[in-house]
């Protein structure tokens, strides 16, 4: 086969162009070595322009879910892109659009039934923030304007979404622009965790003492259900998000889920809510809602909340929009990755990926500098003792070893983590663990 770059021109050239022209996300430009250009991917796999295969273990941030360049996924953008690439979603709808919402609202609990079209996972929880922020505008209770959120937590990279990921502790220089928000402890756990409920107990009584002394303020609380991902994949347990949430929304405050990361499989079940058995009063979806295929988002809202913003005034109305609302093209790619989901078992691929993990887990647990292991659903994560803080010396030489190794690999702090497309074979599984461990090896030398 011809791995030859799908473009005409060379690597080099594109390398030169990308330093000349190029500002990259999450980047030190100043130490950053050089990128590595991608001509194809295929299912788990991506091929540089000399046709080295990498590993996509991390889903190229947590994106493709069936796998890169999937044929049917190609073929529905394609059919979409003929008919109609774009069209402005205000006065106008499309098919796409209404059967995308049509079976988000099927697929979510409840009366989780009104979906905001958005662009990214930044714009989702901009968006449920200003919803929430509103409603109690339009409901007449203007005082309920402070936001909760919870420590290690990460939402995005806008002005509300860091200001609610402020627990994260990347935003620094832009403290002083964030609005008020109020940071909740975590009570992270791991496998063989057995102080798990006395931190469980003391989140929820910090959090019911909060509400007692300020509940008539609060307008929402936002978290990332069952697993903070960029916090460093930390897991928290079903029964904790349950009793969270029917504390919250016994004392009106609006719930948000940030499903985000764990939309689509991620944690096992299609959605995390699944699994604590709880219906939030918003939803945010990005990342694998459109297979890793195209921008886009939903905030998906109860019908109650949305019943709020009814009325004879453009007052009451939400106004926030986006030129690329709604955008066909993603759509018809996000009904066939649903249409996926069903057709090739998918929950029943990410079973047997979680069994693999926990093989993987027995053998972690023996080495002496793994920590606080963890499993859920497609995600496999622990910390290292030799590891630093975010972008310390060792995470970014094991970043490269991985990479010079054909393994797309990055630690997140001192945690390492896999989360693979769900394509991924057995075969690659086995690489990508024994690769995980030679580099962890590596470190030591
Ligand atoms: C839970 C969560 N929310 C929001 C975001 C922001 O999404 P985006 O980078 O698409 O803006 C991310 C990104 O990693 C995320 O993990």
């Amino acid at each position: 086969m011809n791995e030859a770059p799908n473009r005409n021109r060379p690597a080099r050239e594109v390398i030169a162009g990308d330093r000349r022209y190029v500002w990259h996300p999450f980047t030190q430009h100043g130490t950053e070595g050089e990128p590595t250009v991608i001509a194809r991917a295929k299912a788990a796999t991506l091929f540089d322009a000399d046709g080295t295969e990498i590993l996509d273990l991390v889903s190229s941030w947590w994106t493709c879910t069936h796998g890169h360049a999937h044929p049917k996924l190609n073929a529905a953008l394609a059919k979409q892109a003929a008919e109609f690439e774009h069209v402005m979603f205000a006065g106008f709808t499309h098919a796409p659009a209404v059967d995308l919402a049509e079976r988000l609202v099927r697929l979510l609990p409840g009366d989780l039934s009104r979906v905001f079209f958005s662009d990214d996972g930044s714009t989702s929880v901009e968006v449920a923030l200003k919803i929430a922020y509103q409603y109690w505008i339009n409901r007449g209770e203007p005082r309920r304007t402070l936001l909760l959120a919870f420590d290690g937590g990460y939402h995005g990279d806008t002005l509300g979404a860091m200001s609610v990921g402020r627990g994260s502790q990347m935003f620094k220089p832009f403290r002083d622009l964030m609005c008020q928000v109020l940071v909740l402890p975590y009570p992270a756990t791991f496998e063989g965790d057995d102080a798990v409920e006395e931190r469980e107990a003391g989140a929820l009584s910090a959090f019911q003492a909060l509400l007692a002394e300020r509940g008539q303020s609060i307008a929402a609380m936002i978290i990332e259900p069952l697993l903070q991902g960029a916090g460093g994949m930390r897991v928290c347990r079903p029964s904790f998000l349950k009793r969270l949430v029917e504390t919250a929304q016994a004392f009106g405050v609006i719930v948000i889920f940030d499903e985000v990361m764990t939309g689509f499989g991620r944690t096992g079940t299609l959605f995390a809510l699944e699994q604590a058995d709880v219906v939030p009063d918003l939803v945010c979806l990005s990342k694998g809602l459109t297979a890793g295929y195209m921008p886009m988002a939903v905030t998906v809202a109860r019908e109650a909340i949305f019943e709020a913003f009814l009325g004879e005034s453009f007052d009451r109305a939400l106004p926030h929009g986006h030129s690329f609302t709604a955008n066909p093209l993603a759509c018809a790619v996000a009904c066939a990755s649903l249409d996926l989901f069903e057709e090739e078992k998918t929950l029943e691929r990410i079973q047997a990926i979680n069994l693999r993990h926990r093989e993987l887990l027995a053998e972690l647990q023996r080495r002496s500098d793994v920590t606080r292991p963890r499993v859920l659903g497609s995600i496999v994560a622990f910390d290292v003792k030799d590891i630093g803080a975010y972008q310390s010396d060792e995470s970014r030489k094991l970043k490269a070893w991985y990479l010079a190794h054909g393994l797309n690999i990055r630690p997140l702090g001192s945690t390492l983590y896999l989360m693979p497309p769900y394509c991924i074979t057995d075969e690659e599984m086995s690489r990508a663990y024994a690769g995980l461990i030679e580099g962890l090896d590596s470190l030591k030398r």
